[in-house]
């Protein structure tokens, strides 16, 4: 059976992208999911926002047995503080299997290399209720720092958002790293 990996996103996983928006339901604070109802739409969506950014922003998919299951990424990179947010999700179809933790780990540890992004700080936050992401984060060395009181709004509903960080200098979690497609990064 193929490994599982992080590779960037291409044009040909939009069927993928479909397929996994189609299938999990709680993906809406991840993706504009009823802006991606069609191939089409999913296949411009990766070209236009999966794409690395300028800044540094990247999304990587979550690649299982050469399907796109999932995303891990990065955002708001800030290179004067060496600061940026991470973020993840993966279809319910491949849940369970700890591939977000393995991903966040494998991206983590390109951002922090200093021969890599050379970042420092790396935040992410998760609603108080969202316990599987705090194990994920948890997993990958993610240290929970606070609660954000209501700072997320969805559905007409406001969520207080517990905020982990890993630094560069944090103790390495025991969590394996997904393998990363060569020239992904
Ligand atoms: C968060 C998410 C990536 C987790 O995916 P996953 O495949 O279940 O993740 P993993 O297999 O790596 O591990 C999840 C952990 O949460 C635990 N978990 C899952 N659901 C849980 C629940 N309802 N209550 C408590 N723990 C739960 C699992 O037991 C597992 O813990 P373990 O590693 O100690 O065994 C997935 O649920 C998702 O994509 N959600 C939608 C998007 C999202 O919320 N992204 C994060 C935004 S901050």
């Amino acid at each position: 059976m193929p490994t599982p990996l992080l590779r960037p996103w291409r044009a040909d996983d939009a069927a993928a992208l479909r397929s996994a928006v189609a299938t999990t339901p709680d993906l809406m604070t991840q993706l504009p999911v009823a802006a991606l109802a069609t191939e089409v739409a999913c296949a411009a969506f990766i070209a236009e926002h999966l794409a690395p950014s300028d800044d540094g922003g990247r999304n990587l998919a979550i690649v299982l047995d050469g399907i796109a299951v999932g995303n891990v990424g990065l955002s708001a990179v800030d290179r004067r503080h060496g600061t940026a947010w991470a973020f993840y999700w993966v279809g319910t179809s491949v849940r369970g299997r700890g591939l977000a933790a393995r991903a966040l780990v494998a991206l983590s540890a390109r951002a922090l290399d200093p021969d890599g992004e050379d970042l420092f700080r790396l935040e992410l936050g998760h609603r108080v209720n969202n316990p599987a992401s705090c194990a994920v984060a948890t997993r990958a060395g993610f240290v929970a720092e606070g609660v954000e009181r209501a700072k997320l709004a969805y559905g007409g509903e406001r969520f207080d958002v517990e905020t982990h960080a890993r630094l560069r200098t944090d103790p390495a979690p025991s969590t394996p790293p997904l393998e990363v497609a060569p020239g992904t990064w």
